[in-house]
Parts: structure tokens; sequence; C-alpha cells
């Protein structure tokens, strides 16, 4: 018997729930270390303007399959085109659900193991040190792994309204209230002016490399969930008479001051302190430690919020990525929510101990990258706008305009025809340039 599908309880539990899964790890740990290591204003440059001519069509395209056929993101091109090709974009997301999942559910176990350090007194001895100790152990981090991946489940069992939309109810205001309080106290710590520098004074040589223009469109997407599906599970939740640009168009904006308000959070901090911005992916774990130990009781205090924070942020997101499998389960195996959710849960939880392994454990390489950065890179930088790639050729090329217009509900939009445009030619050339840019220098 085909159970009735669920839909989310009203239009701001969505923008929530959508908002949730955008704002994450990608806005903390993965913008300030990409950002770092792209030499700052350069990075972000590129990164608005792809958030602005990829990211804002691609969402919308995602939002428009998602609430036409009210399913999981496999059989939604199934509906649209059946026998064709296309759905291999929906089958790439789901695979993207479980390779990005297995790794972020690592670093969400990082969030929490220091979060839990911080609530019973702070780290001891020296935090670099502290840092590859724990990365390197065996067990530890997959232990935190586990727990992170537990509550993931536990949200996502209890469904689209009593676990998605309830708990980002609850987690998008307090996320915001702790990351301005925690900006506004980096900004009072002295190194104000060198983080507004390196953020906003560009600095033209680093446009010449080309490996910025790939990690920084790799995190467009990353950062607002795009290209696998998650935005179009999403969507199709809602009722097939709610529209759609506006919600986009919060969503979008309130996650790129996300990472904007992150950056502030961090770099000032970071200066203050002369420190290194681009130490990479451990730079939320090894650098600001340092500098809520130089704060002393006030910095273990800071250390306690933004840990809290982090695996927040970290929680609402990877509830998303593991939404997207579970739909596609539940209706390809007719089976429950509960049960699929325990065993997709569980089986990602196992593809990421090679991940955590790969952090000094073990030596797991691939490429001369440990396994996780290596799933890290490949997903965000290549499989993410791949999907969006086939998502936008799909809707500019089998649609009719009326059919763009009137499902993305632009068709009343000045901008109506640009967005057709951007669909059919701006975003697809555009992916395709970095992605090419980016093979040929991996
Ligand atoms: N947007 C999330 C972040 O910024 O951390 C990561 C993410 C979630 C990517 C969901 C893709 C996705 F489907």
């Amino acid at each position: 018997m085909q159970q009735k599908r669920e839909q989310w309880g009203s239009r701001w539990g969505f923008i929530l729930a959508a908002m949730g899964s955008a704002v994450g790890l990608g806005n903390i740990w993965r913008f300030s270390y990409a950002m770092g290591e792209g030499g700052g204003s350069a990075f972000l440059i590129i990164y608005l303007v792809s958030v602005l001519v990829i990211g804002f069509p691609v969402m919308l395209i995602e939002f428009s399959i998602g609430r036409r056929t009210q399913t999981d993101a496999v059989d939604a091109f199934k509906k649209l085109a059946p026998k064709s090709g296309w759905l291999v974009a929906g089958g790439l997301g789901v695979l993207a659900a479980f390779l990005i999942l297995s790794f972020y559910g690592v670093i969400g176990g990082w969030s929490l193991r220091y979060m839990f350090e911080y609530m019973t007194g702070g780290i001891t001895g020296d935090p670099q040190d502290f840092f590859v100790g724990f990365i390197s152990d065996p067990a530890s981090p997959v232990f935190w792994q586990f727990v992170f991946m537990a509550l993931t489940v536990g949200i996502v069992f209890l469904g689209v309204q009593k676990g998605i939309e309830l708990s980002s109810k609850v987690m998008m205001p307090v996320l915001s209230i702790l990351l301005i309080g925690l900006a506004a106290y980096s900004l009072t710590l002295g190194g104000a002016e060198e983080a507004f520098a390196f953020m906003f004074q560009p600095d033209w040589d680093a446009f010449t490399d080309p490996s910025v223009y790939i990690s920084a469109m790799g995190q467009a997407f990353f950062t607002l969930s795009l290209g696998m599906g998650a935005m179009l599970t999403y969507a199709s939740y809602l009722d097939p008479e709610e529209r759609l640009t506006s919600s986009a168009a919060i969503i979008i904006v309130l996650d790129t001051l996300f990472a904007l308000v992150s950056g502030l959070v961090i770099f000032p901090a970071l200066f203050a302190f002369g420190l290194d911005p681009s130490e990479g992916a451990g730079l939320v774990f090894m650098v600001l430690p340092n500098i809520f130990e130089a704060l002393g009781g006030i910095g273990t205090l800071a250390g306690v919020v933004f840990f809290v924070l982090l695996s927040m942020a970290a929680l609402s997101s990877a509830i998303s990525l593991l939404e997207v499998a579970v739909a596609y389960f539940m209706r390809r195996l007719n089976a429950s929510r509960k049960a699929m959710t325990l065993v997709v849960g569980l089986v990602i939880f196992l593809l990421g101990v090679p991940s955590s392994l790969s952090q000094g454990a073990m030596d797991i390489t691939i490429l001369g990258d440990s396994f996780l950065d290596f799933m890290d890179a490949f997903t965000g930088n290549l499989v993410l706008p791949l999907g969006g790639l086939i998502m936008v050729l799909f809707v500019g090329w089998t649609w009719t305009k009326k059919e763009i217009l009137d499902h993305g509900d632009v068709a009343d939009q000045s901008w109506g025809p640009l967005y057709v445009l951007t669909a059919k030619f701006v975003a697809p050339v555009a992916i395709l340039l970095v992605l090419i840019i980016g093979m040929i220098n991996w």
C-alpha cells in the first residue's frame, strides 16, 4: 500500500529547513579554510558571482522540479522524462548524499567532541597536538562520528514535520543569535582591520590562479546544498501552490550572510593572534582553540558557543543529506521511513570510517590527498557541479520556455526572460568552463 506523502507544516517551516540544509559546516569550516587557501578576497568575489549567476538559477531549478513532481530525486526525472538518461542526475544525487554525509559525519563528530571538551573546561595542552592526537586516534573520532550520525538519524527518523521541520525551527534562530554574538565579540579583539583587508581588498594576483575558480564555484554549490537533489527533495514536500522565488532568494541571502559573518568570527580573531589563515581543513579546530585558550575564562565560554554553533549547523545540514537517500529508498523499496533511516544511516556511518581513519590512524590516500580531503574536494568541486549541470541542461533544454517560467514561478517577474537565458546558456556554460579548468588543474 502506498503511504500518503509527507508535507511541510508551513512555508516558513520549509524555508527554515532549507536554510538549515544550506547553512552548515560549509559556511564555517569549509568557507574559512577555502577562503584562507584561496587568497581571501579573490576567492570571495568569484564565490559571490557564482552564487548569483549559478547558485540562484540552479536552486530555482531544483525547487521547480521538486515541487512539480512531488517525489524523490530519482523518480522526479523518471516522471518528467520517462525512459531517458536524465535520471542519472537523480542517481548521482543519491550517490553524492552517501559520499558527502560519510565525511560530513566525521567533521560533525569532531565538532561534537570539541563542544564536549569546552563544556567540561576546555582542551588541555597545545591545541595542535590535541587536534592531531585526537584525529589520528583510531577509536575516539569514530565514536564521535557515531554519536553525530545517531543524532542525524534520530531527527530524520521522526519525519518531515516532527523531525526535520521542528528541529530546524529551533536550531536556526539559536544559530543566528550565537553567530552574531560571536562576531561582535571577535571584532573587538584587535584583528578587525586586517580581517577586513583580507576578506574585502582584492588581491588581483589570486585571480590568475585557476584552482581558485573551481574551489569558489564548488563552494557555492556545497554551501547552497545544490547539485544533488537536496533542495529538490525538500521542495517536493511543498504544496504545489507554494511560491518559490522569494524562498530561494531568502535562503541564498541568509546563507551568504552566514558565511560572511562566520568569516568575521574567524578572521579577526585569527589576525589578532597573528595566526595563519591558510592552515587548511584543520583551521577551525587547530587555530581557534589557541584563541579561546589565550582569552581565559571567557575563551572557554566562546569555545562552547562556537562549537555548539558548529555542531548545530552541521546537524541541520546532515539531516538533509540523509533525507535525499531515505526519500529515495523509501519509495523504491516501498519501505517505512523508520527502517530506511536506520539502514541508510548505518551504511553511511560505515562508509565514513575510512575518512575518519585517514586522518592519521591509517595511511589511506587517493591521488595524494587523504581519503577525507579527497572525498571533500571530489564531491564538492566535481560531483555537485556535474549534478547541477545536468539539472540545468534538463530544465533549460527539455522544458518549453513557458514551463521554465511557470514551474519556477517567474512568469510574472520582469527578470523572467533573463532567468530563461541563464538556465539555457549562462549557467551551463559557466559550470562547464569552471569544470574544465578544474579538471585540467586537478
Ligand atoms: N550546505 C551544507 C553546508 O554548507 O555545510 C552541505 C550540504 C548539505 C551539501 C546538503 C549538500 C547537501 F545536499
